[in-house]
């Protein structure tokens, strides 16, 4: 049962989730101390000897923190300032009008309630399941700064995963300056500790780095202005020999999608202080008297069970704790999209084509992608002008959509609103309403600039423009796309602080954008993408159920991209296409099985032009379209394992066990042939032990215990692209 209790005889504060605690303490009264994260520890037995977590003790001249000889440099804190005597990097700075910012945060007061609030214009856990929460809300405040400083904290029932953020308030008359204000910051003992981080590029997005921390700050950060390919908010901390499947693991991800900041830093006393956040580069923020500023909200997940167990929990939180709309929860639809098929060379007949074929292989969705508006026959230009061509679509959108609904199929479309080319009448009309600094060149990707999302008016345009379309045009699905980074960070509007709020102001804006259209049209599904997985990360995924994870479509590739992605996010979110052999990307080959077998790991789909394949392959999609239906509910739902590392060898495998452990379903991709290979041996996770299981597809029965204990003996062939899908169901009887 998760819990919030405060003990005022021992002055902890204990934080319980279903199979962790968390405690702080208020050191004589003033300053909040972390004490402990981790496996739990029995609420009932609170006054554990919590000894003041003394690193040093010859140099603890006075713990008193109103003694003259006080100082911080050895304590854990849980909100870390700058200024006096901890020289670790802090959570908070502040500057006043006369330039000073020290700030010293002490205890005030605190409450503890069932529920959880919303986040000032912040995507957040558990908002719409007040019944599952209980909230810890802890003030701090600075008398001569004059500034409160208030830490959220919540768990959940049912639930591993502990939020936080908290709120700068201005309690003063002047204004002062937040040069940097992280969501999260907590102090634990080193004692061999890894950090694991996602990073890439486009086409080769969240590949998982280990690296022992050392001494000094280890960090990984976007300044990108989205979250990006490069590195990503989510990231995990192993101890000792912990694996992915046992042993204690840490995971921290960030509901932001913009420029963010992941830290670990090692003291001389051997004390990690680990941190997520905004990024205090080229940030401040002015807040004027009686303002507030929200920070992101960190999600926090502790695990004995390795890092499966750490990704399971994140799983769970970012479905079950996130808006529940009825797109989230509908069966992923299984999609054809236009553009590995034919790019820009699209028209409405073309479509119409595919479309037949696709209703015929039992695809259900139709997605018309790039090319279907303005002048746009290639990325040069049209951004912005977002009325159908007449050339490809005489008819218009709409007719698209009747026609496809007549044929039983969805229609989806794609979108990237945030952008504008300058070659368009759009541009021509609002040169100013993309992000510039004036005077300098405007820094073109992809033959295209950024609109100043900082500003309420183009959000309010980009609310009715988006809004018209789907109004008009008889829309069941978007892809959301977003292909660049964000440069000339600046507008026309300049004042020295006001530049250094545009980046986080952009993303304040992104997020009414997609809230208000999101609620606007309930029954539209939204799929987020940037150029691939560039903003890959829990903020999009709270407006937008689910997600295109990279422009590379090589199944080879796809499966470490699955890999690292699902450390920190859930299959549901995880879109994949059957696309052409060979491969747009990197010319490889692979035949139709391997690569279906890789796509129905997550959301199924296609981008291929179809018209092109000869009945025996339209007969082969069929069925894997028939199996996928039947099993989709479970891999969307079910419990993930990572099974086998694609980054080592040449294998990876995969599992998903319904939440009833009636079925599981496992995967194993062994995509090159090497000389005198030993069979593949794989353990499966999570089934009940007690219970035997049928393999559907060889007919062969198992106990549990030897399917976990000894494991799978895969076949063997003297070829690439080896792959099994076996689903296995319970026998109950
Ligand atoms: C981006 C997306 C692709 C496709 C193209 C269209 O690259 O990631 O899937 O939609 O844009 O221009």
């Amino acid at each position: 049962m998760s819990t919030i209790i405060f003990d005022t005889a021992t002055n902890l504060f204990y934080l319980q989730t279903e199979k962790s605690s968390y405690v702080m303490m208020l050191q004589k009264g003033a300053y909040l101390m972390h004490l402990y994260w981790g496996r739990q520890i029995p609420v009932d037995d609170i006054t554990w000897s919590c000894e003041p977590p003394y690193r040093r003790w010859s140099r603890i001249v006075d713990p008193e923190p109103e003694s003259d000889f006080y100082t911080s440099e050895y304590w854990p804190f849980e909100y870390p300032v700058y200024g006096s005597s901890d020289f670790r990097p802090p959570a908070i700075e502040i500057e006043n009008l006369q330039g000073y910012s020290l700030c010293d945060l002490k205890y005030r007061s605190h409450s503890i309630y069932r529920g959880k609030g919303s986040l000032q214009g912040l995507p957040s856990l558990g908002e719409y399941q007040q019944d599952r929460a209980t909230t810890l809300e802890i003030v701090l405040y600075d008398a001569i700064m004059e500034i409160d400083v208030v830490l959220f904290y919540s768990v959940f029932d049912q639930s591993d995963v502990l939020c936080r953020h908290s709120e700068i308030c201005n309690k003063g008359d002047d204004p002062v300056i937040i040069r940097k204000a992280l969501s999260s910051s907590i102090d634990m003992k080193h004692g061999n500790l890894q950090m694991i981080q996602f990073s890439g590029t486009a086409l080769r997005e969240r590949y998982p780095v280990k690296r022992a921390l050392a001494y000094g700050t280890t960090s990984v950060e976007s300044t990108r202005g989205i979250s990006s390919h490069i590195q990503n908010p989510c990231t995990l901390f192993t101890r000792g020999s912990a694996d992915e499947f046992q042993g204690e693991a840490y995971g921290q991800n960030l509901m932001y999608s913009g420029n963010f900041i992941a830290s670990a830093h090692i003291d001389q006393y051997d004390s990690a202080r680990i941190q997520l956040g905004l990024n205090p580069f080229n940030f401040s923020w002015l807040l004027a008297s009686l303002n507030v500023f929200t920070t992101p909200e960190t999600i926090l997940v502790y695990s004995d069970q390795g890092t499966n167990g750490v990704s399971q929990e994140f799983h769970h939180a970012l479905t079950a704790l996130l808006p529940p709309g009825s797109t989230r929860v509908a069966e992923r639809l299984i999609g054809l999209n236009t553009w590995e098929a034919c790019y820009f060379d699209i028209s409405h007949l073309k479509l119409m084509q595919l479309a037949e074929k696709a209703k015929e292989a039992g695809i259900e969705l139709i997605t018309l992608d790039d090319g279907w508006f303005g002048r746009r026959n290639d990325d040069h230009s049209s951004l912005g002008d977002w009325n159908v061509n007449k050339h490809k679509f005489p008819k218009g959108l709409n007719a698209v959509s009747e026609e496809l609904h007549q044929m039983g199929l969805k229609f989806g479309l794609w979108l990237e609103p945030e952008m504008v080319s300058p070659e368009s009448d759009f541009y021509n009309e609002h040169p100013d309403w993309c992000l510039h600094i004036p005077g300098r060149k405007r820094t073109q990707w992809r033959y295209q600039l950024v609109l100043d999302l900082s500003k309420n008016e183009v959000c309010d345009y980009l609310i009715e423009m988006v809004s018209e379309i789907l109004r008009t045009s008889g829309v069941d699905y978007v892809k959301w796309d977003m292909n660049r980074r964000l440069t000339e960070v600046g507008n026309e509007l300049g004042s020295s602080v006001g530049q250094r709020e545009i980046s986080h102001r952009y993303i304040l804006g992104l997020y009414r954008l997609l809230d208000t259209l999101v609620k606007r049209f309930p029954n539209v599904c939204f799929e987020n993408c940037a150029s691939g997985g560039g903003r890959y990360d829990a903020g999009m995924l709270y407006y937008l159920p689910q997600a295109w994870p990279s422009d590379n479509t090589d199944p080879s590739s796809r499966m470490k991209i699955l890999y690292g992605s699902t450390f920190g996010y859930p299959l549901s979110n995880f879109r994949s296409h059957v696309t052409d052999s060979p491969n747009h990307q990197l010319g490889r080959r692979h035949s139709l099985q391997f690569r279906e077998h890789v796509a129905t790991c997550g959301i199924l789909g296609y981008e291929l032009d179809i018209t092109k394949l000869d009945q025996q392959e339209i007969d082969v999609i069929q069925e894997h379209n028939c199996w996928y239906k039947q099993y989709r509910s479970i891999i969307q739902n079910g419990v993930f394992y990572r099974l086998e590392d694609p980054f080592i060898g040449n294998k990876a495998a995969f599992q998903v066990v319904s939440q009833d452990k009636k079925t599981t379903i496992f995967w194993f991709f062994r995509y090159r042939a090497e000389p005198e290979e030993a069979y593949f041996q794989i353990k499966l996770c999570g089934l009940d032990p007690a219970e035997h299981y049928k393999c559907l597809e060889t007919g062969r029965c198992y106990h549990a215990k030897t399917l976990m204990n000894l494991g799978l003996t895969l076949p063997w062939v003297n070829h690439d692209d080896l792959s099994v899908r076996w689903t296995f169901s319970r026998l109950d009887d």
